[in-house]
């Protein structure tokens, strides 16, 4: 496996693969790998010729100084796991090569940005999108992989790349959870032993409100109101939101008919956690 960290390089060397008819997969990380990112890995390890990591803790998503300072990073465990994962090619760029000095280019996909997490967290999926736009120009992927457990981000880089006509297939691949039902995210490891112990129940609550749709009940407020309940019991860690809303559009439902995305955020004392359970039609 190739590590680089210079961005000139990184496209001059996947341009390369592609005028020799590579097809290249590419999962674009913050690091902190776990069974989550080795899901991706593995789905465009075998979907592709060639297999791209970048692991970059992109700054400008923070919103919170305090969540970027104790954003979890070790290179040396993560350029192994990428290793084993069957990577050609991981991309380590510095800050400064992502962001040279002076007044910055952003991109923004508005109106999808503006809500849920995006409501909670101001700026957020701007960093996100400038950032995405910047790898997406530099590794010349065929297709890029992202988790369904960031749902609104997944949708909003669909966007971006329709908008901006570029190039890579979006694709979203399935949430990894716990045996107990907790979604993996590089934050859980700054869950306090009892909040960890409590966290499942956002799973739990989830899939009681999927169960209540499919078997037929319509009323969002109710489906939030019982979901919030079951949380309530397990921790009193404040929810941000409960939302009942359209997959592809993220708007909020009068009755809940499937499609139907439920997603939450809660605010543990060190970690922001988010999940997301998708009831299909
Ligand atoms: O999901 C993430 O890890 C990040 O938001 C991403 C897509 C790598 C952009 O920094």
């Amino acid at each position: 496996m190739l590590v680089l960290d210079d961005p000139g390089k990184v496209q001059e060397l996947t341009e390369a693969w592609r005028r020799a008819g590579e097809r290249i997969g590419f999962v674009p990380t913050m690091g902190a790998l776990h069974a989550g990112h080795q899901a991706l890995l593995a789905r465009a390890r075998a979907e592709n010729t060639r297999l791209v990591i970048s692991l970059f803790v992109n700054p400008t998503q923070f919103d919170r100084p305090d969540d970027f300072r104790t954003y979890p990073h070790d290179l040396p465990r993560d350029l192994r796991l990428a290793e084993e994962a069957g990577c050609d090619l991981a991309w380590t760029p510095t800050a400064l090569q992502m962001y040279p000095p002076g007044p910055p280019t952003v991109v923004e996909v508005t109106g999808l940005s503006g809500i849920l997490e995006g409501a909670a967290r101001p700026g957020h999926f701007r960093g996100v999108a400038t950032v995405v736009t910047k790898l997406f120009h530099i590794v010349r992927a065929h297709r890029a992989y992202f988790g369904a457990k960031d749902w609104q981000q997944a949708i909003i880089v669909r966007r971006l790349v329709a908008d901006l006509k570029m190039e890579p297939e979006i694709v979203i691949c399935p949430t990894v959870r716990e045996p107990d039902g907790l979604a993996l995210s590089s934050r859980n490891v700054n869950l306090t032993p009892e909040e960890r112990r409590a966290a499942p129940v956002l799973f739990r609550a989830l899939s009681w409100g999927a169960g209540e749709i499919r078997a037929g009940r319509r009323d969002p407020d109710a489906l939030r109101r019982g979901i919030g309940a079951r949380i309530a019991a397990a921790t009193a860690a404040p929810l941000d939101y409960i939302a009942v809303v359209r997959p592809e559009t993220l708007e909020p439902l009068l009755a809940a008919d499937p499609p139907v995305l439920l997603a939450l955020a809660i605010r543990f004392s060190r970690a922001r956690l988010i999940d997301n359970l998708l009831v299909e039609a």
